[in-house]
């Protein structure tokens, strides 16, 4: 039996500006199952970084409840919420967030150091494999501004993935890139989501894209409407 990896009840975020209250998500339920490819498409400000963020345990819901690999983030402090992340969940970025003064294989390294059985030679060795992996056998030792676009997001995706998390987080991946590079990174994407097995949850502009996911939400006014369930993996 796949096991439930992320459920969402009455998942809402409401900020104070001045004297105003905004509601940016309302009662926002959702089930994933492990392994699942799910899309989140929606409008310029329709709240999706801010859901991703809540969903990754970057940011705190002002009200709801959320559970991760079965543990409870709504009840957990900063800190136990951050070593659930350690351990769980990686996070990528339209814009790449890697280290300039880094190299290819140190940002990768990165998440291993904060890891608490930290090795240096094992964790070489990790790092190593996981940029051959994503293609940059050959740019291991490269620094990120001598690298193309592309490249960037493949080491921001091996950083993601080096530490086997379960779930991986990625907000808008190729909204920095050119077509056909952009359809290069999506490729890796679902390739290391069926290798790994990890659970992929994208947010994108892409309904095409979005559409090879398994399934493909809307957000709309707060809200998450179905757009396509429990399509054949892409
Ligand atoms: N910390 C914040 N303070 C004020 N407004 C915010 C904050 N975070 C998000 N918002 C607003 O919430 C809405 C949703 O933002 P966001 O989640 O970034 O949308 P999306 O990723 O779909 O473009 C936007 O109107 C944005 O301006
Ligand atoms: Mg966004």
């Amino acid at each position: 039996m796949p096991q439930l990896i992320i459920s969402a009840q009455h998942l809402s975020q409401q900020i104070q500006i001045q004297h105003k209250t905004l509601t940016i998500l309302q009662q926002i339920n959702l089930e994933i199952v492990e392994g699942e490819q799910v899309a989140i498409t929606g409008r310029s400000g329709s709240g999706k970084s801010t859901l991703l963020g809540i969903l990754a345990t970057l940011d705190r819901a002002s009200s709801g409840e959320l559970w991760l690999c079965g543990q409870p983030v709504h009840t957990l402090n900063e800190e136990q919420r951050a070593k659930l992340r350690l351990q769980n969940v990686g996070f990528v970025f339209q814009s790449f967030q890697l280290l300039a003064h880094l190299s290819a294989l140190e940002n990768v390294l990165l998440p291993l150091r904060l890891q608490p059985n930290f090795e240096y030679a094992k964790a070489v060795r990790q790092a190593e494999t996981m940029l051959e992996r994503v293609g940059l056998s050959d740019q291991i030792y490269q620094m990120p501004k001598v690298l193309s676009g592309g490249e960037q997001q493949r080491v921001a995706i091996a950083r993601a993935l080096v530490t086997q998390p379960k779930i991986i987080f990625a907000d808008e991946p190729t909204g920095n890139l050119d077509r056909q590079t952009a359809q290069d990174i999506e490729q890796l994407l679902f390739e290391l989501n069926r290798e790994m097995g990890v659970t992929l949850i994208l947010v994108t502009h892409d309904l095409n894209l979005a559409s090879q996911c398994q399934r493909h939400y809307e957000l709309k006014s707060g809200q998450l409407f179905v757009v396509q369930h429990d399509k054949d993996g892409g």
